[in-house]
């Protein structure tokens, strides 16, 4: 008899993730393995991608490290290209590095703000882009998630360039959705506040005692809560959910940060 827990299994499956060499993206990479699939790890800095290679290798199963800035499309094209000539077929792509800082509107320049929208969005169409023709010849199916942030569904100072890019990683999850149906399933995760470098390298004590107090389940989210997200939205566990963002943050219904607003 076949147990549901069967459904969350990813077993001779491979995925690719970008920005696995820490935080949220390398405990993706690591429950992946956990459920059976070989993984390509990417970033650009090679120690923290060969220990995620290894905690993967720990747990049985294959890791590739293709270092990848995901804003060269040179190297975007041969993240896919080396990942199917080392396992032949491709499975997964999570689309994890992103990112942008708090940033006051009138001290974002225009070119800042292309520039997050390009590394939030238009690295993770292109990707998607790239490896969804791969997904059906090799595996005739696809999953794709997204990890994009409650900054794109709580509007608030301090957050245009951030919060515009990933508001539009949460809008393209449901377009792309509708568009690679039925062969490919394009769902995202709505990250709230979590424990990363990312996060940490500019919270103090006091940020944080106050984002735990607006966090209904009141505390800061692990990678791990995040990981358990993707992993469902990837696995078979998910076959019949497409163009969805799931909410991982602690039940927020508002921003967890307070920055000024424009002094005008
Ligand atoms: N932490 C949070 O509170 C939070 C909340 C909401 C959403 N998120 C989202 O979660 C995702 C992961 O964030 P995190 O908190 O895990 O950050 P993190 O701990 O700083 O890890 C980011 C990963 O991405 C890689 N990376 C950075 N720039 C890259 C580039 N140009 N090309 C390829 N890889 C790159 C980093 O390695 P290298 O520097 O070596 O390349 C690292 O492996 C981001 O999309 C972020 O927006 C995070």
């Amino acid at each position: 008899m076949n147990s549901m827990l069967d459904r969350f299994r990813l077993d001779g499956q491979v995925a690719i993730i970008t920005g696995s060499g820490r935080g949220i993206g390398a405990a993706i990479a690591l429950a992946f393995a956990d459920a059976g699939a070989d993984v390509v790890i990417s970033a650009r800095t090679a120690s923290e991608m060969e220990d995620t290679a290894a905690k993967v290798r720990t747990r049985g199963r294959r890791a590739l490290v293709v270092p990848c800035d995901v804003l060269d499309a040179g190297q975007r094209a041969a993240l896919v290209e080396r990942g199917l000539a080392e396992f032949g077929r491709l499975d997964i792509l999570v689309n994890n590095a992103g990112g942008w800082g708090p940033q006051p509107a009138l001290q974002t320049s225009d070119e800042d703000f292309e520039a997050c929208f390009r590394f939030n969005v238009t690295t993770a169409f292109s990707l998607s882009r790239i490896c969804v023709p791969h997904m059906v010849r090799t595996a005739g199916k696809g999953a794709i998630v997204n990890i994009s942030s409650m900054a794109g569904h709580h509007p608030q100072p301090g957050f245009v360039a951030y919060g515009v890019g990933k508001a539009a990683m949460s809008w393209m999850t449901q377009e792309l959705a509708q568009e690679f149906a039925p062969k490919v399933r394009v769902n995202a995760i709505g990250v709230g506040a979590t424990r990363t470098t990312a996060l940490t390298n500019f919270m103090n004590d006091e940020m944080e005692r106050v984002m735990n107090e607006r966090t209904p389940l009141g505390r800061l989210g692990d990678p791990e809560d995040v990981a358990a997200c993707a992993l469902y939205l990837a696995s078979p566990a998910a076959a019949y959910v497409t163009g969805e963002v799931v909410g991982v943050h602690g039940g927020i219904t508002t921003s967890q940060v307070s920055m000024p607003r424009a002094a005008i």
